[in-house]
Order: C-alpha cells, then structure tokens, then sequence
C-alpha cells in the first residue's frame, strides 16, 4: 500500500476505535452526530497550511465546528453568484443561513506562504491560481510596506498576516446574510492570529485595530 495511504487508514483506526466502537460517551456522542445532524457553533476559516488544523490546535471534537480552509483564510467580498465559482462563500452562506452559526472566526498565522507570495509581489500581475486569489488582500501590501517601511521582511509577513486577517472580517460583512445574522441573532466576527513560532494566540476584533495576546 502506498505509505500516505497506509498513514492515513492507520489513522482511520485510531479514529474508528474511539468514536465508532464499544459504549463509551464518545460513541454515542458521534451516533448523536449522525442521527441528529451537525450543529456546530462557530464557522472557522484557517489556511490550507498542514501546521494549522483548526481541530487539532482546538481539541475540537467531531460536530464542534464547521471548517472553510484556503490559502491565507481568506474571505473574498460577495460577488454575484452566478458569475465564477465560489467555494468559500458558498460555505459561508451555508454556514450561516442554514447552520445558523453564532461565531465566525478567522484564524491566520505566522509564516503564511500565500501572504509570502502577496508580499512578493505575485498578485500585482497574477498568472497562477494563488496570485490572482490574493488580489482579495492587495491593498496590505502597500499599506504595510507603508506604514512599516523599516521592517525586515519577515516582520513585514507579519504585520500583513494579521492585517490580511481584517480584510476578511471586513469582506465577511460584504454578505448580505452576514449583516443579517449580526443584526438580528447577534453573531459574532472573530479575528485570531496565531504565531505557530511562538506558540501563542493573538485576537484582533474587527475595532479597534490593535490586536492582543489571549492569555492562554
Ligand atoms: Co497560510
């Protein structure tokens, strides 16, 4: 058997032993699951990178929250759906006008390749599917080469990681059914930093613009 594939049906297992065998909790916690549906709270949207799996970082369980994952954990502004094809605000307008979430969080990190490649410059005239889909996030480029013009450019990564990450809770408000939600049922819009070389957490709400270490 190919090795990936043998890791992963290896890991199957583990899963299939604790959730799907013998009349522990956890067992029927996912019967639940399965007869009654998914009803997870919060929608997190995180990067495709393998070091930032939001259910691993959270000790999620099965059910606990419904994941969008792309590159950079962006949101792009609402468009007309019948022009081009929307995989993440497709997932977002399920998450919230038929799962009716209560949270959204975007989750970015530290060393994010797709914020690399904006910084590099790769959306200013994209000809690769990650160039033109960073365009959603242009604007940090200049605006932090702006306002950190000394930084190296790690810490300019840095700041546009995070600043990338207020770009998708503005666009998040671009929907429609977003407004709708946050109006009538209160739902939140959470924006989380996550420095993978540190180990540690950073929030920033959607105001003011600093962001702050969770205390862990
Ligand atoms: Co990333």
């Amino acid at each position: 058997m190919n090795i990936a594939l043998y890791r992963l049906v290896a890991g199957f297992r583990r899963f299939r032993e604790r959730y799907f065998q013998g009349q522990d909790h956890e067992h029927s916690a996912y019967q639940r699951l399965v007869s009654n549906g998914q009803t997870p709270k919060t929608l997190l949207i995180g990067c495709s990178d393998s070091r930032v799996d939001p259910a691993i970082l959270t000790g999620a369980a099965p059910g606990d929250i419904f994941v969008i994952r792309n590159v950079a954990n962006l949101v792009p502004p609402c468009e007309p759906s019948n022009i081009g094809l929307h995989g993440t605000s497709s997932a977002i307008e399920f998450a919230v006008t038929n799962l009716k979430v209560e949270n959204i969080i975007i989750l970015g990190h530290r060393q994010c390749g797709g914020i690399r490649a904006l910084m590099r410059g790769d959306a200013d005239e994209p000809h690769t599917f990650v160039g033109k889909w960073m365009t959603i996030a242009k604007d940090v480029r200049e605006k932090v080469q702006t306002e950190h013009p000394d930084a190296d450019e790690e810490g300019r990564c840095r700041f546009a990681e995070m600043e990338s990450i207020r770009v998708s809770l503005r666009n998040l408000r671009t929907f429609p059914f977003v407004e709708e939600a946050i109006a009538s049922r209160n739902m939140n819009l959470i924006g989380i930093y996550f420095d993978l070389e540190r180990g540690e957490l950073w929030e920033c709400n959607d105001t003011p613009q600093a962001f702050r270490q969770l205390e862990i």
